[in-house]
């Protein structure tokens, strides 16, 4: 574990401008001209931050027109968070390994950061602000492996192809540690938000998550949901069965938490999240391009 936290702590830092960006106080009433101004000096990132919030996804009847616009309309939290996660998908997009479909993995990761979403306003969750930032970055420690501890990945990928199990489990067995527990640590150097790496670290046990757990929840139940839609990071994986699921004990735990959730009820979901990404399967992946 040691010689992992030393790798990790060489890895370079998010670029200046990410920098800059979460050093914002994420007070939505705190001025938006400083935070508008750091934007509007990367153009490329400007422009990214406002098709996404003119994407169907936000739904807005009239264009977003300028960030500022996007400011007032969904929040500084909210155009924060799109600015991170075009800044991060930005850095990790581009991968010289064939071993790892990045194509794949970007297309699970936006899926899901817009599950998040959908499923915080679902459920009326408060606090849904960093939900779609941390679906989008929830798995980013396949990518750190992926970089930075190659030949381990490439043995966790033959594990999973070999033995149809998780992913994760192919991790610990492998590793000893998970891509969950990577990107908490590498996101704390970067200095995320705290719940936003509380979430991204809890999204495969959010029951071990003693202080956001609706959020960790929601992520949780998105990822399952992204693959249970058909839009797996992994689909050598052991696959999810959805009676079976419906079943688990973390389904369970899920309506414990005060989510109403059985078979039908998923069931729908699913479908809701089918008809959603077929309608904007286009615009998805060129949502970030
Ligand atoms: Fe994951
Ligand atoms: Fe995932």
């Amino acid at each position: 574990m040691d010689n992992f936290i030393q790798k990790i702590e060489e890895i370079p830092t998010i670029p200046i401008v990410s920098q800059r960006v979460m050093e914002i106080s994420g007070d939505d009433e705190a001025p938006f001209k400083d935070f508008v101004a750091i934007i509007e000096k990367d153009q490329a990132l400007a422009s990214k931050i406002l098709r996404v919030a003119n994407s169907a996804f936000y739904g807005f009847s009239s264009s977003v027109s300028s960030l500022k616009h996007a400011c007032v309309i969904l929040g500084i939290n909210e155009v924060k968070s799109i600015a991170l996660g075009c800044s991060l998908y930005n850095f990790f997009s581009h991968s010289e390994s064939d071993a790892f479909d990045r194509t794949r993995f970007w297309k699970h990761a936006i899926t899901c950061s817009q599950v998040a979403k959908l499923l915080g306003t679902h459920f009326s969750t408060r606090n849904r602000d960093s939900l779609f930032l941390a679906g989008l970055i929830h798995d980013i420690g396949k990518i750190v492996l992926d970089q930075y501890f190659h030949e381990e990945f490439v043995q966790i990928l033959e594990y999973v192809s070999l033995t149809k199990t998780t992913f994760i489990k192919a991790e610990k067995k492998i590793l000893g540690t998970t891509h969950n527990q990577i990107a908490a640590k590498l996101l704390e150097q970067w200095s995320f938000p705290e719940e936003v790496i509380t979430q991204i670290l809890y999204h495969h046990g959010p029951w071990h998550d003693k202080n956001y757990g609706t959020n960790s929840t929601i992520l949780y139940l998105a990822n399952v949901l992204t693959k249970l839609a058909g839009y797996p990071c992994h689909p050598e994986e052991k696959q999810i069965d959805l009676h079976e699921f419906a079943n688990s004990p973390e389904v369970d735990f899920i309506t414990k938490t005060g989510f109403d959730l059985d078979y039908e009820r998923i069931k729908r979901l699913i479908s809701n999240i089918q008809e959603y990404i077929l309608m904007e399967d286009d615009n998805i992946m060129r949502l970030f391009d």
